[in-house]
């Protein structure tokens, strides 16, 4: 399988890149802007993956990740998974703030894939990573709301996304995640201990990846076993 993550340079990515690279069979393209990481994450890969320094947000101007793909030649999964968190309460939140997090968390994600279109084969699969924060009724924290409505966007964006694309047998879901130990976790709730690490958690997306769109399409799956 011809397999895209983003947001490999550290947390859930990184765990999923070095899971994926556990079989000689995939071909990985791990994705972030932190060079030094990426080479890093290379060197304790089982098989080879190759690494791009890329921001998502800058993809309508930078055009090295579809150089990338086009060597590749087609795309099987997409992992969406870079994201940013900013924590902090509704009233000292401004304008600039919601668009850096919209831009990462959702315009990136449309504008990537749609770019990715053209190489992603029959049969493939676009999986989305959300949040438990943005998934409707779930307990909502201070200090989330624009992280949490990012996500809830992205949730919605996944369900059209896997609509439009049914004739073209793309398959795309959301997992809306709940607490990992990640760096971003500590940022949203710095003393709280997760109950998952980044490793098992990837052990799962990367299975649903693979396997998944084979039973569902256009879902909005919670993964969460606490709260947060
Ligand atoms: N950890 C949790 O409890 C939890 C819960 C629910 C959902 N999630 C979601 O799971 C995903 C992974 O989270 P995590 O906890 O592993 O976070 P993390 O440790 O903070 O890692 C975030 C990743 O996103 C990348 N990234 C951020 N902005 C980027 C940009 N503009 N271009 C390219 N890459 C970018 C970062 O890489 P660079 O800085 O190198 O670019 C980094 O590799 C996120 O979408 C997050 O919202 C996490």
């Amino acid at each position: 399988m011809n397999i895209i993550v983003t947001g490999a340079s550290k947390g859930i990515g990184k765990s999923l890149v070095k899971f994926f690279s556990n079989n000689k069979q995939h071909k990985v393209l791990a994705v972030s802007r932190d060079i030094s990481a990426l080479k890093e994450l290379q060197n304790t890969c089982t098989y080879p993956v190759q690494i791009l320094s890329f921001d998502i947000t800058k993809c309508e101007d930078d055009n090295s990740l579809l150089e990338k793909v086009k060597a590749l030649g087609s795309i099987d999964v997409i992992i969406n998974n870079a994201g940013l968190l900013i924590n902090k309460p509704l009233t000292p939140l401004n304008g600039h703030e919601f668009d850096k997090l919209f831009n990462v968390n959702v315009k990136a994600v449309f504008l990537l894939t749609k770019q990715l279109l053209p190489y992603l084969r029959k049969g493939s699969h676009i999986v989305n990573i959300g949040s438990m924060g943005g998934y409707q009724g779930s307990s909502k924290y201070a200090g989330l709301s624009l992280y949490s409505a990012s996500k809830g966007a992205l949730a919605i964006l996944t369900e059209c996304m896997a609509e439009e694309l049914k004739p073209q047998v793309i398959s795309a879901n959301c997992l809306a995640l709940g607490a990992v130990q990640t760096e971003m976790l500590s940022e949203a709730f710095p003393d709280y201990k997760a109950p998952l690490s980044p490793d098992e958690i990837a052990s799962f997306i990367a299975d649903f990846a693979l396997k998944g769109h084979r039973f569902f399409n256009g879902k909005i799956v919670p993964v969460s076993v606490s709260s947060p």
